[in-house]
């Protein structure tokens, strides 16, 4: 059970005049892309099989993550009463699915998973806190506030299961970067696109390029250099590095200016 349920939302708030249908598609992709935390739970107590104790928090973990596609989801279907999660769901679990077979992290290890998951974790903080300034929505705000609040303290404890981790697991600087890197440029893979595509899109063939490039050109437009800045910050802890230092800030502009220049050229091209 996590801090609040769906019954903490003041339903009642909710203003349809006040919905961008921009951001509408883009939550109705959050929503089913959070549905998934069950299955990476279940993979997590894989990675864990020896921890109980941490079982434990991954399955509590892996609810809450539910209960944001859940919130997400009932907001979405207010706004578009067309919506339904469930067979939003089906459509997106038919044409992706993870890999629950394994027995050890896809990452190599322990170490290496946690500190994927604290990069997962940052990206949701960042969007959730972006979402909730970005919207005039009351109801989507509070949601999305709730949401990222969650997703920092997820964070913080993945990064002290990291520290765990990393007291019996030796990993360099350049290893650290590598995962962290490399989990940062998954973020372009099918997940988002197809969750994208299978909330919005589903009567044309699926195209990876066309989902990918909507979805981006939606959701980086929400961020401000705050969110890249405190984003940036928490991926320089995980690996170890200073967080608010002169190297945070500078990648911080280029992060920025790469995530601008996206959003400019996708808008172009959608014009
Ligand atoms: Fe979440
Ligand atoms: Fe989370």
């Amino acid at each position: 059970m996590g801090l609040w349920t769906l019954d903490d939302i003041p339903w009642e708030r909710f203003d349809r005049t006040k919905v961008d249908p921009e951001l509408l598609r883009i939550v109705k992709a959050a929503s089913l892309v959070e549905h998934i935390g069950a299955d990476y739970a279940q993979y997590l107590c894989r990675v864990f099989h020896d921890d109980p104790a941490f079982q434990d928090i991954a399955r509590r973990w892996g609810d809450e993550e539910i209960q944001h596609g859940e919130a997400l989801g009932r907001w979405a279907s207010l706004a578009d009463p067309s919506f339904d999660l469930r067979a939003a769901c089906e459509r997106f679990t038919a044409g992706f699915r993870l890999d629950l077979t394994v027995d050890d992290s896809v990452r190599g290890s322990r170490a290496r998973e946690m500190i994927a998951r604290c990069v997962v974790e940052t990206g949701t903080s960042s969007y959730y806190s972006a979402l909730a300034e970005a919207t005039h929505e009351p109801v989507l705000r509070e949601i999305c506030q709730r949401i990222a609040a969650d997703e920092f303290r997820h964070y913080k404890l993945f990064y002290g299961t990291l520290k765990r981790c990393l007291s019996t697991e030796k990993l360099g600087l350049w290893s650290k970067l590598r995962v962290a890197a490399g989990r940062i440029v998954e973020s372009e893979d099918d997940e988002l696109a197809y969750a994208y595509y299978a909330a919005n899109e589903n009567a044309a063939p699926y195209d990876r390029r066309r989902s990918a490039n909507a979805y981006a050109r939606r959701a980086y437009a929400v961020y401000r250099p705050h969110h890249l800045e405190r984003g940036m910050a928490m991926v320089f802890k995980t690996v170890g590095l200073t967080p608010n230092g002169r190297m945070s800030r500078l990648a911080t502009q280029a992060a920025w200016w790469v995530m601008r220049s996206r959003v400019a050229r996708l808008m172009k091209t959608a014009a």
